[in-house]
């Protein structure tokens, strides 16, 4: 039996994969602030689910919970990172930058870091993490949500080149979503919005795979050709 964490399994993509991986057998790990969520979800499948409440901004304890978690697994094989946040933020409002780069950077940081230490112990594992297509180029709407998905898509490719160079069986997957219909999903004119469900099946098929960078749905990655594309002097103007 596989064992996996997910990283906000308490709505959104991370609950729908959650459900998934536990149809497919897997243990999970689900964790996230609100602990009635998470309840609610192992009364689903009490024998599938094991639920650990953190908030991923408290760096200080997230190695203690994870251990434990892994301890009730029994094993590790699939980290995913999912929780994230982030605002519209025309104002420059600070707070809502810090709390972005908070939990994307810096909680994000240390699970991905503890997850591969921990995979490199044991010359092996799967660390997924979903960024965003956003985090191709910068924002004026929300500025840090943008620049802290770059963030992570370039970590996770140093994590993915230092599993080559260790010659492990560490893979490294960067999930890329354009919209998809959960609470994250802000702002108006939204096109080719995904449902939770849709996103998190062509997820799991691409962690079944061990792809390494995945727009989700596909046809995302139409519009990440053409965002990468646009020179800069237009975009400025945008
Ligand atoms: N929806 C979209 O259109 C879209 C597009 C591109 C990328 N994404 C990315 O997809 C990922 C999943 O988001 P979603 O769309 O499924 O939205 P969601 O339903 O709001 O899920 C966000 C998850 O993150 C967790 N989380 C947030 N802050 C946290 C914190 N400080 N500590 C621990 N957990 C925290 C939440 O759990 P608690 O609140 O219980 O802590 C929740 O489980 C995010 O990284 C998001 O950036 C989403």
């Amino acid at each position: 039996m596989k064992k996996a964490i997910i990283i906000g399994a308490t709505s959104g993509i991370g609950k729908r994969l959650a459900e998934i991986l536990a149809q497919h057998h897997y243990k999970v790990g689900i964790t996230g602030r609100r602990s009635e969520l998470l309840n609610d979800l192992k009364l689903q499948k009490p024998n599938s689910f094991y639920t650990n409440t953190f908030d991923i901004t408290n760096t200080t304890v997230i190695p203690e919970c994870l251990e434990k978690l892994v301890q009730e697994l029994g094993g590790l094989d699939l980290m995913i990172i999912c929780s994230g946040t982030g605002d519209l933020n025309e104002n420059l409002d600070f707070e809502i930058e810090k709390c972005t780069a908070e939990t994307n950077v810096i909680g994000f940081t240390c699970v991905a870091n503890w997850a591969f230490n921990y995979f490199e112990k044991q010359n092996s594992g799967h660390l997924v993490s979903i960024t965003s297509v956003g985090g191709l180029r910068g924002s004026r709407m929300a500025p840090a949500y943008n620049a802290t998905k770059a963030y992570q898509m370039n970590y996770l490719e140093g994590l993915r080149q230092k599993a080559k160079n260790l010659k492990s069986e560490i893979f490294v997957t960067d999930i890329r979503p354009g919209f998809v219909d959960t609470a994250m999903a802000k702002g108006e004119g939204l096109f080719w919005v995904a449902t939770a469900d849709k996103a998190s099946q062509q997820i799991f098929k691409a962690i079944q795979n061990k792809r390494e960078i995945v727009y989700v749905t596909k046809r995302w990655a139409l519009i990440a050709a053409i965002l990468k594309r646009i020179p800069r002097a237009v975009y400025n103007r945008m």
